[in-house]
């Protein structure tokens, strides 16, 4: 069952609504889902049996409660779907002279991003967030962008490049193209999004994505994972009523992203949410090293790092134990909107 929650046109006036008043506004719609279970969970006692429930195997989950991993969890989709955004392309070695070439064409595209939660986004490439792009420190980076929305959109990159590749000044309108030409420095975990006005509403319709610059010296191997935080007003009133990675709900509870025991895993994480101020990650059951901006010397040890909206950094974990180990935003409420997954540590 889909429903639409609103359209751009229905935005026009926004209803006053809270976060968990539209939750429970969808509540009629979704009830049949787990998703609407967590969100109505407000009682102190629903909150005492939420259980993990595949997880525990002991059928508490069976009375009602929300399913928090497996199959009964309340995401969009299949166990592929968003391997596109989770898996970067591979690292090449740095090779003086490369040449990297993407295109990217922005699409005024729906979206499901809860069960039955239909967002009208504006993509890059029809995504939210927009896919990947890599090159390593001193390729020349050629990204063709065709604007094929429904309003005049820009690519604006993180990093150090002409004025006139910085996706200010030439805006691109609907049926537009520009070709964004600039040398891939410096490397770290950086960041495309749209610059066009208003900048707010460009940035939270989805016009996003993760953009990696590999060292001239590689990094250690290691399985790579990109995780972006966004999150989406549902509601047109100028807060999130879903946060996300990788642009669905629970996703990675449904879908948890299998990793190895004592082997290097590597997560590219950055913060795309509009309008609140910050977001976090934090790992159950190990500690991590976090390089902020995915460069420097310093690594900080910690099991919980926290984003302003456009930072980004690089995490590295060996994982000690097997198991399945959560990870979410510490902002519980980010955690019960859908900001919440495993890793399914295996040996
Ligand atoms: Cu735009
Ligand atoms: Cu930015």
């Amino acid at each position: 069952m889909k429903f639409r929650l609103l359209s751009d046109s229905d935005l026009v006036a926004p209803k006053k609504l809270t976060r968990k008043g539209l939750i429970a506004g969808a509540a009629p719609l979704l009830v049949a889902g787990p998703l609407a279970k967590l969100a109505l969970a407000d009682n102190p006692a629903e909150h005492d049996h939420l259980q993990l429930a595949s997880h525990t195997g002991n059928g508490q989950a069976a009375h009602g409660h929300a399913a928090m991993i497996g199959e009964q969890a309340p995401a969009v989709g299949g166990p592929r779907d968003l391997d596109a955004l989770l898996y970067p392309p591979k690292p090449l070695p740095y090779r003086r002279g490369r040449v990297r070439e993407y295109t990217l064409t922005a699409v005024d595209t729906e979206i499901e991003v809860a069960p039955g939660v239909i967002f009208p986004a504006w993509t890059y490439n029809g995504t939210v967030p927009g896919p990947v792009i890599r090159a390593t420190e001193g390729d020349l980076l050629r990204v063709h962008f065709f604007n094929g929305g429904s309003h005049p959109h820009t690519i604006h990159f993180h990093g150090i490049h002409p004025a006139n590749m910085d996706g200010v000044f030439e805006i691109v309108p609907s049926g537009g193209h520009f070709t964004y030409e600039f040398e891939a420095r410096p490397a770290g975990l950086q960041l495309y999004h749209c610059h066009s006005t208003p900048l707010k509403k460009h940035i939270h319709k989805g016009l996003y994505g993760a953009f990696i610059i590999d060292p001239k010296d590689a990094r250690p191997p290691a399985q790579e994972l990109v995780m972006v935080m966004n999150g989406y007003d549902t509601d047109g009133d100028g807060s999130n009523n879903f946060y996300t990675v990788n642009g669905r709900s629970f996703y990675y509870a449904k879908y948890p992203i299998t990793v190895r025991r004592s082997q290097l895993v590597r997560v590219y994480l950055a913060n795309l949410t509009e309008f609140d101020l910050i977001n976090s990650l934090h790992l159950h059951g190990g500690f991590f090293r976090h390089q902020a901006t995915g460069t420097g010397d310093h690594w900080e040890y910690t099991d919980t790092v926290m984003q302003c909206q456009g930072q980004r950094g690089v995490i590295e974990i060996e994982f000690a134990n097997t198991g399945h180990f959560m990870f979410h935003a510490h902002q519980s409420e980010f955690a019960e909107l859908g900001w919440m997954g495993f890793f399914n540590v295996v040996d």
